[in-house]
């Protein structure tokens, strides 16, 4: 594996699970400093100890995103970072008439305002050292929603829209913002959709969910100088979903 990223550091959020924790192994592997949010200590250490295991270098910064001041806190004790991967996220799904005032917040909080905050906070070091790359996680239910994927959808199509004006902003002093688009993917927070979410692998062209590291891989490639010149893009990792119309 090539250490193309080594001398830089990375802040992951949700790196204790799922495509989160699969990236912060793929980035390390590379060479990454990675700096592991969550808040779950036993995951996070789980996820530390594979990373050391890898030869690279990691430590835990645990927030809650869902509150600001802890979002701010968490930007100020990461300091200087070049790789930002907004990745946690919530998706409760439900139809409108049964999504209530608390879960529509906590979609706008975890999967919307965190990120934003982050960049505010972040992207001026980078912008001042000339160099950074930002990547945003995001759903194929922010071009494509379901029926129960309103809410969701929603903020995932904000942080696509977030990801082009920051693009903008951003790119003229060296900075990188895009997003990855994730299909059905196997990982903790999924573990519990049972049946229902095994058959979505069957409405992608590759007929199978994603591993974590599938996802991770394209994430990787964003952060990477092989990206050096794709800036306000969404990357499609989603098994060729849709297909066709
Ligand atoms: N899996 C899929 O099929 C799929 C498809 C499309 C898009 N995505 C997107 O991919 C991203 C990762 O999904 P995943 O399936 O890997 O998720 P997951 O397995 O549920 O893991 C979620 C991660 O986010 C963290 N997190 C959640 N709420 C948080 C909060 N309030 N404060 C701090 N951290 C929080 C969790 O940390 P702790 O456990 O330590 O609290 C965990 O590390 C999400 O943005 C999701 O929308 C996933």
């Amino acid at each position: 594996m090539s250490k193309d990223l080594a001398q830089q550091t990375a802040l992951i959020t949700g790196a204790t699970a799922g495509i989160g924790r699969a990236t912060a192994l793929a980035l390390a592997a590379r060479g990454t400093d990675i700096i592991v949010h969550g808040r779950n200590k036993e995951r996070a250490a789980d996820t530390l100890r594979q990373i050391e295991a890898l030869g690279a270098t990691a430590r835990f910064e645990p927030a809650d995103l869902s509150d600001p001041a802890e979002v701010n806190a968490l930007a100020e004790r990461t300091g200087d970072v070049d790789i930002l991967i907004n990745n946690a996220g919530i998706f409760h799904f439900a139809r409108t008439a049964d999504t209530d005032p608390a879960t529509f917040d906590a979609h706008i909080a975890i999967n919307l305002r965190a990120p934003y905050l982050l960049v505010q906070a972040l992207a001026p070091g980078m912008t001042q050292r000339g160099y950074g790359a930002i990547i945003n996680i995001s759903s194929g239910a922010a071009a494509t929603p379901g029926h129960g994927s309103g809410i969701y959808g929603a903020t995932k199509a904000g942080l696509e829209s977030l990801t082009r004006v920051w693009a903008a902003e951003y790119g003229p002093d060296g900075v990188r913002v895009n997003a990855v688009a994730v299909g059905p993917t196997r990982t903790e927070g999924t573990a519990g959709y049972g049946d229902a979410f095994e058959s979505a692998g069957q409405n992608v062209a590759l007929k199978r969910l994603a591993n974590p590291d599938e996802i991770a891989g394209a994430v990787a490639f964003m952060a990477s100088p092989d990206a050096s010149y794709v800036n306000g893009a969404t990357l499609s990792a989603m098994g060729g979903h849709p297909a066709l119309g």
